[in-house]
């Protein structure tokens, strides 16, 4: 796939969201992944090897990596696992983290995928409850439902209707 036309929607950043390509992984391997454990990020990167089409970068003025989004769709097409957005920390707060959520919506929409979810912390729920997210696990079969509850206590599951 080319490169994307710039997206940049703030005049304090320069950047435009592009496809992951197969020469990124290696960014990947070697970024913080910060507030995710490093086990964590090796899964995420194994998903991401098996299922790249989804996962995007945003990319700075200078082609530098200044923010990723890995995304695993499910084996039924009908919804999208968010893995990991990561900005860097001195672009925070600029809107390229929402951008690039935007950027993964569009995408879904044009694959015909209806929801997309993901694990949070309280901490960054305020970030996606603007964007449409919210506390809603009914989608996940009971049996889903209770395994997330009783393996990931601590994180809220978070998702949105397309
Ligand atoms: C969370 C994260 C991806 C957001 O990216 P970003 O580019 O800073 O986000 P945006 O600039 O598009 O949006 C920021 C908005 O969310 C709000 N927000 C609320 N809580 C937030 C939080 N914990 N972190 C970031 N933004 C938060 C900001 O106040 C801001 O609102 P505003 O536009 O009204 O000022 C980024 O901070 C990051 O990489 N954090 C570390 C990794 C992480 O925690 N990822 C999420 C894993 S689920």
């Amino acid at each position: 796939m080319g490169a994307m036309p710039p997206t940049s929607e703030s005049t304090r950043v320069q950047y435009r969201i592009r496809p992951l390509e197969p020469a990124d992984l290696e960014h990947l391997w070697t970024m913080e992944w910060d507030p995710l454990p490093r086990q964590i990020s090796t899964f995420y990167l194994l998903c991401t090897i098996a299922h790249p089409e989804f996962c995007s970068v945003a990319i700075d003025g200078q082609h530098k990596i200044v923010g990723v989004l890995l995304a695993t769709p499910s084996q039924n097409g009908q919804w999208i696992y968010l893995n990991h957005l990561r900005i860097e920390p001195h672009l925070r707060g600029q809107g390229v983290g929402g951008a690039m959520v935007r950027h993964l919506e569009s995408q879904c929409r044009a694959a015909g995928i209806g929801r997309i979810w993901l694990l949070t912390s309280s901490d960054v729920e305020p970030f996606y409850l603007p964007l449409g997210y919210a506390r809603d696990d009914s989608f996940m079969p009971p049996v889903t439902r209770r395994l997330m509850k009783e393996h990931r206590a601590a994180a809220l599951i978070l998702s949105k209707e397309l």
